[in-house]
C-alpha cells in the first residue's frame, strides 16, 4: 500500500487542479469497478453497481498550496494562499509547480518581529534575475505545492500532502479489495475540499446516495505539550463525532462504531475543534443525507511533514470494507 500512498502524495494537485491526481487514481481503478466519470468541478466518481443502499464514500483530491499574484522586476513572486497555509509553516520550505519549477520562500527581513510575518510579507525566490527570466518559469496564477519527499519509517509515514492522499489511498485500496456487498457504492475522488469543501455537495447532489462517508485526515493530542484531544497515532481509525462543518449523523457513526466492534478493529472518536471535512457539504445537500466520517490520525496537519502511521491506515481500509457491506 505504501506504493499506493507515495505516488498519490508526489501528484501534483492543488484546490481547482486535481486532474492529474484524477488521471492516476483512474488508472488504478478502472478495471475494478463498473464506471468511471468526471463531473463539472472536477470530481472523480468511481461506481460499483449493486442492488442494496447507495454509499457515497468521498474523500478530497486537492491539497494546500500557494498562488502567484505579482512578479517584480528582479523575479520574485508574490503569493497568496490556496487553503489553510500559516506563514511560519512555509517560511524556509520549498515548493514546486506543475511544470517542476521548484521556489524557496523567504520573507521580507526589516520586519520589525518575526511574530507579525503575514504572507504579505514574504516571497518566492525561483532563483531568477529579473522578470522577463522570472515569466520563462512562471506566471501569474500559477499554483505550487509543497516540495517534500513521503518516507516509511518505523511503520509510519512521513510525507506532504496526507490531507488528503492519505484517504483517497484508503479509498483506492477499499475499491482494488473489492469488497463483497450487494450496496451501490461511490467512491467519489472530491475537488476543492481546502477552498471551503466545494466539490462534494455538488457530488452528492448528482449521486443522491442513502448515506455518506468522508474519509480525511484529523488532528491528534499525542505531541508534546499539544492541545488535548482523545486521538492518537497507532490507536486505530478515528470515527467523526463532531468537527466544524457536521455533526455525525447517528445512524451512520453507530453503523461505523457496530462494525469496528464487530470486527475486532482498534478504533477511536474525533471531536475536532478547528476545520472540516466533505461530510459538512454532503449533509446538507438536497433533502439532507446521513453523514459521518472516519478519519486518519495525522500529526502536523498542513505542514509540508504529516506523519501517519500503517496500522491506521489498514485498519481504516478494514473499517469501510466493513461499513459498506452493512
Ligand atoms: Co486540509
Ligand atoms: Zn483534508
Amino acid at each position: 500500500m505504501f506504493d499506493i500512498i507515495n505516488k498519490l502524495t508526489q501528484t501534483f494537485g492543488p484546490s481547482g487542479n486535481e486532474k492529474k491526481v484524477a488521471d492516476l487514481i483512474r488508472d488504478m481503478l478502472k478495471d475494478k469497478v463498473d464506471e468511471v466519470k468526471t463531473d463539472v468541478l472536477g470530481n472523480l466518481i468511481c461506481i460499483k453497481k449493486g442492488s442494496g443502499k447507495k454509499i457515497m464514500l468521498a474523500a478530497h483530491m486537492d491539497e494546500i498550496g500557494i498562488i502567484v499574484s505579482f512578479i517584480d522586476k528582479n523575479g520574485f513572486l508574490r503569493f497568496s494562499n490556496v487553503g489553510g497555509l500559516n506563514p511560519f509553516v512555509i517560511l524556509g520550505k520549498r515548493v514546486i509547480f506543475e511544470n517542476g519549477s521548484v521556489g524557496v520562500v523567504w520573507y521580507e527581513e526589516n520586519i520589525d518581529d518575526i511574530k507579525n510575518i503575514k504572507l504579505e510579507k514574504m516571497y518566492i525566490d525561483i532563483a531568477a534575475s529579473s522578470k522577463e527570466d522570472a515569466e520563462r518559469l512562471v506566471n501569474v496564477g500559477d499554483m505550487a505545492v509543497f516540495e517534500a519527499g513521503t518516507i516509511l519509517q518505523n511503520g509510519r509515514i512521513i510525507s506532504k500532502s496526507m490531507d488528503n492522499r492519505i484517504g483517497c489511498a484508503v479509498l483506492v485500496q477499499t475499491a482494488l479489495n473489492q469488497p463483497e456487498t450487494e450496496n451501490e457504492i461511490y467512491y467519489v475522488f472530491t475537488a476543492q475540499e481546502e477552498v471551503g469543501l466545494r466539490g462534494a455537495g455538488p457530488a452528492a447532489y448528482g449521486l443522491m446516495p442513502d448515506m455518506a462517508l468522508a474519509v480525511d485526515v484529523t488532528a491528534t493530542g499525542d505531541t508534546p505539550e499539544c492541545k488535548p484531544m482523545a486521538v492518537k497515532l497507532g490507536a486505530g481509525p478515528a470515527i467523526k463525532i463532531k468537527d466544524r462543518s457536521v455533526i455525525a449523523h447517528p445512524e451512520v457513526k453507530d453503523l461505523l462504531i457496530k462494525c469496528a466492534i464487530e470486527n475486532n478493529i482498534p478504533h477511536q472518536f474525533e471531536i475536532l475543534s478547528q476545520g472540516g471535512t466533505d461530510a459538512g457539504s454532503i449533509h446538507t445537500t438536497a433533502g439532507g443525507i446521513p453523514s459521518g466520517g472516519v478519519a486518519i490520525p495525522t500529526r502536523n496537519v498542513h505542514n509540508s511533514a504529516e506523519i501517519v502511521d500503517m496500522k491506521d491506515v489498514e485498519n481504516a481500509v478494514k473499517l469501510i470494507e466493513a461499513f459498506i457491506n452493512q
